[in-house]
């Protein structure tokens, strides 16, 4: 028989086991771009400190040539929306909002999940958009559980980002993930509750809604043809969790 759709895959314990394996890395590579992450750094510095932390815990950088991405992590600034390629030049100042979105390939299975932080004084427009993109994405966590959908938890999180005046990006998501980087379903943050896949113990995927201040328009940069930004240069923020459904609910596995 031949699968006219792409199929969600539901994995097994050992599956399991192995991507909870790899969330552990993603984890701890994030934990140390926390404690190291500051002014004056230069994003060149965030993803050597990356690519060394993942080799040092037996890991592969996954972005490292994933379809000619040239860096280990993706380091998003401001009106960046995601994508963001390191550079040397992009040195990190006081007011800055920086997500850093690390993803990891340990014995064969992938992780995925990205933070924001925010640099010297940052203004208060600036952290409440990073903190409502966070609670959103909690949002969505909770309607995580067998049964429910897919455009459910997408509806919480949008309903949420919107009640508090900002939009959500349409064309971009998240993603099954663990045995490839990148597998289905497409994950939308715009969706129609009560729509979509069902949630199955075993799925594994990521929320990791982006959150603009002003228009969701977004254009990808003709230079690099990675970089996503605003269409209106206003901020935007990104918090990305990678999480299993179980009996009872979720487990997450990256954060
Ligand atoms: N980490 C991104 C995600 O959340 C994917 C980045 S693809 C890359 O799905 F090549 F830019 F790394
Ligand atoms: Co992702």
């Amino acid at each position: 028989m031949i699968l006219k759709k792409p199929q969600i895959i539901v994995k097994n314990r050992e599956q399991l086991d192995g991507i909870r394996e790899s969330g552990k890395r993603n984890i701890e590579i994030l934990d140390t771009v926390a404690e190291k992450i500051q002014e004056g750094m230069s994003t060149e510095d965030l993803d050597r400190i990356v690519y060394e932390t993942t080799k040092k815990l037996g890991g592969i950088p996954a972005p490292l040539n994933y379809e000619g991405f040239p860096k280990s992590v993706c380091t998003s600034i401001n009106s960046q929306v995601c994508h963001g390629i390191p550079s040397e030049k992009v040195i990190l100042k006081s007011g800055d909002i920086i997500n850093v979105d690390v993803s990891t390939i340990y014995k064969d299975y992938f992780s995925d999940s990205s933070r924001m932080f925010c640099i010297g004084n940052v203004s208060a427009e600036a952290k409440k958009l990073v903190e409502v993109t966070k609670e959103a994405m909690d949002e969505g966590l909770k309607q995580v559980y067998p049964g429910n959908r897919f455009g459910t938890m997408g509806d919480a999180v949008h309903k949420y980002a919107l009640q508090h005046g900002y939009t959500v990006v349409r064309q971009i998501g998240g993603h099954g993930v663990g045995l490839e980087f990148h597998e289905e379903p497409f994950v939308s943050f715009v969706s129609k509750a009560g729509t979509g896949a069902k949630f199955v113990p075993g799925m594994v995927f990521t929320i990791e809604p982006m959150v603009n201040q002003g228009t969701d328009g977004i254009y990808i940069d003709g230079n690099n043809n990675w970089t996503v930004y605003t269409m209106d240069g206003k901020l935007s923020a990104q918090w990305e969790i990678m999480v299993a459904v179980t009996e009872e609910g979720y487990e997450i596995m990256a954060y």
